[in-house]
């Protein structure tokens, strides 16, 4: 989804700094925005490293000498139990997810707020409003990173900083495939363990819902885009059809109704 948000960004003649980690998929970038002559270049950034963050939004900085709109995408997702995420993965999870998040808005807020202009997007998820079995620890640093937006909302719109969340649903990414390889350790414990129902019944679920979803990257870069440009943008914004359902059925509905239709919906019962 970063991809599809920097590429449609530098299209509409923003100045686009895309950063990663991965220089495979930065050199990719690189290629598409000469080949196209996009307002784009990559910078080197892993939002778990202290150091990492501040060169690269100091070089930003230096470059492009103003920083109107922060962007926080990066993440990771565990599929594992409560019971049975390891504690590391506790850490890995928060580390990417929310205190990545808390590193780049920081490394950016000083700048901003002198300017007393600027808008923090924070990449949310339909995870950050409900709870999905087997995704605990997931759905616990997108609850955190939706409390920062709205802190960040309160604490910074007074400094013309806006903060908009982004709650998509499931879209087809790398993201899938990344689980699948943070999950491996966990592949025996899904297929015998005390919860090899519960596993089974999340994963096919939660695959037929990833391959049946017809809301793309570039759906959500759109979503992203109004947000940037409205004046007055929204506090939060649900990209797929499920992600606007679920936020009123959670107004609306009780706590047991709610878990009555997760369990149907994943599939722990019928
Ligand atoms: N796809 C969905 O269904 C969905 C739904 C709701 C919310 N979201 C959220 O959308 C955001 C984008 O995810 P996606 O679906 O596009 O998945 P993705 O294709 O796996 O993209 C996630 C990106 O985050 C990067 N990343 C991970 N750790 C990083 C780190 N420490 N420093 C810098 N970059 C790092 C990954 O780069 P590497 O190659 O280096 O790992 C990858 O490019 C995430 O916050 C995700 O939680 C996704």
């Amino acid at each position: 989804m970063g991809k599809a948000m920097a590429l449609l960004l530098a299209e509409r003649d923003y100045r686009v700094f895309a950063a990663g980690r991965s220089a495979q998929k930065r050199a990719e970038l690189d290629r598409i925005a000469a080949q196209k002559n996009l307002p784009l270049e990559t910078v080197e950034l892993d939002v778990c490293d202290d150091g990492s963050v501040e060169r690269a939004v100091e070089m930003v900085l230096q470059k492009s000498g103003s920083l109107d709109v922060l962007i926080n995408n990066a993440g990771v997702a565990y599929v594992a139990t409560i019971e049975d995420l390891r504690m590391e993965d506790w850490h890995r999870q928060f580390e990417t997810n929310f205190f990545g998040v808390v590193r780049v808005t920081q490394a950016v807020l000083p700048h901003m707020r002198e300017r007393g202009k600027g808008r923090i997007v924070l990449i949310s998820s339909v995870a950050g409003l409900i709870t999905a079995p087997a995704q605990g620890g997931y759905s616990a640093t997108k609850h955190a990173v939706e409390a920062l937006g709205n802190a960040l909302r309160l604490e910074m719109g007074s400094f013309g900083i806006q903060t908009i969340l982004i709650e998509p649903g499931f879209i087809m990414t790398g993201i899938q495939q990344a689980a699948q390889e943070l999950a491996r350790p966990y592949d025996h414990k899904i297929r015998t363990g005390p919860y090899a129902r519960l596993y089974a019944a999340f994963l096919s679920s939660a695959q037929n819902a990833s391959a049946s979803s017809k809301t793309t990257p570039e759906d959500c870069a759109r979503v992203v885009l109004e947000a940037i440009e409205t004046p007055i943008p929204k506090a939060r914004y649900g990209v797929t059809p499920m992600a606007r359902y679920v936020k009123w059925a959670k107004r609306l509905l009780s706590d047991g109704v709610m878990d009555r239709m997760s369990l149907r919906r994943f599939g722990v019962r019928d």
